[in-house]
């Protein structure tokens, strides 16, 4: 029986290959926000190891978003040129490409995980963070400024910005980062989010950024395009975000345009309980399938080609991301999709 994950996906106008995707990760290799060789391989190498989607690591819509100053970056359209021979590269393995966009919020200015911990001093090239409420993420991070409800409305316009300019550097698709504790997440979270205006208070004012960052990324980009959005589906903290809300914020949210969701979890705080395993966020994206009737991602150690498929043939989702699988193995698709269904570049057949 061909194994599902080896079906293309179709979202608007973009049909990608296989259901296996390549999850966001951030290389703190950027200068200033431009792509640099680095980028210019890593990506192409799991494109030409059979994957069906490339989803670009957090790719910051302004400056200050940058969740350190290695961060990749969408805020001008020198960044996108710059972004044209990634792309390039990607499509023509045969994969499809997106870009996750994303501002940090409260959690901007740290160090690349190799360089230190904590907030980065204006020194050594940081800056100061913002967020919807003055509270830090956790010690050794700096408090946030408030931001204004002017600024909110100038952040969804940026992230508008930055999606057009995606689609116009060739990106099949752009993924709106709402997850792991950064900014849209913050706001979403009642753990992150003591604001007493209209962006804060009950689920409603909680998702209203998330909302008006939709509407400005949707309008911003045709209508052929996909839109996906990473969620974080809980905070695995008591009294936080949960899956019922989430799911219930996206049932309205998808309204405004979004294609597909991808379920992940956690990094709003400190002190989360994460049942981390096998699959550990499998559950969560099923939960949001149902209850949403949207296309679902599944994504957090997965790593065994039957466990894929179960995830894909039980229901769960529909596509499947892998993360740390891919850096230590890019040709792990080519090897597990069935025979007459992989993409081995021609100069390469003679190795499989
Ligand atoms: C080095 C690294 C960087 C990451 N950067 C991002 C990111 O930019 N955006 C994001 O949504 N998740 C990021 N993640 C989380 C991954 O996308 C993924 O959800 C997580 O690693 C779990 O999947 P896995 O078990 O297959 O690795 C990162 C993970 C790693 C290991």
């Amino acid at each position: 029986m061909p194994a599902l994950f080896a079906e293309p996906l179709t979202l608007r106008s973009v049909t990608i290959p296989n259901r296996l995707f390549m999850a966001p990760m951030c290389q703190y290799s950027a200068r200033d926000g431009y792509p640099s060789d680095w980028h210019l391989r890593h990506y192409s190498e799991r494109a030409l190891g059979g994957v069906g989607l490339v989803v670009v690591e957090a790719t910051a819509v302004s400056p200050e978003g940058r969740i350190s100053p290695a961060d990749l970056g969408l805020w001008s359209d020198g960044h996108a040129r710059a972004f044209e021979p990634v792309v390039r590269a990607v499509r023509a393995a045969g994969c499809k490409i997106a870009v996750q966009l994303a501002h940090a919020g409260r959690k901007a200015s740290t160090y690349p995980p190799w360089m230190g911990k904590g907030g980065v001093p204006p020194a050594e090239g940081g800056w100061e963070p913002v967020g919807p409420s003055a509270k830090a993420f956790d010690e050794g991070h700096s408090v946030p400024r408030e931001l204004a409800p002017r600024e909110l409305e100038a952040l969804a316009r940026a992230f508008g910005d930055a999606a057009r300019r995606a689609v116009e550097a060739g990106f099949d698709a752009v993924e709106i980062h709402a997850a792991h504790g950064y900014l849209i997440h913050q706001f979403l979270s009642p753990l992150s989010n003591h604001r007493t205006d209209s962006y804060g208070g009950d689920a409603a004012g909680r998702s209203r950024f998330l909302r008006e960052v939709v509407r400005s990324v949707r309008a911003s980009v045709p209508d052929a395009t996909p839109v996906l959005i990473r969620v974080s589906a809980t905070d695995w903290i008591p009294g936080g975000w949960d899956v019922e809300e989430c799911a219930r914020v996206l049932a309205e949210v998808r309204e405004d345009g979004l294609d597909f969701v991808d379920v992940s979890s956690g990094g709003l705080a400190p002190g989360a309980k994460t049942p981390v395993g096998p699959g550990y966020q499998v559950g969560l994206a099923s939960r949001i399938r149902e209850r949403t009737g949207m296309p679902t991602g599944a994504v957090g150690l997965i790593t065994t080609a039957e466990q894929a498929d179960q995830i894909l043939l039980s229901g769960s989702a529909d596509a499947v991301s892998l993360g740390r699988l891919l850096l230590r193995d890019p040709w792990w698709p080519a090897r597990n999709l069935p025979a007459d269904r992989r993409r081995i570049p021609p100069q390469y057949l003679r190795a499989f």
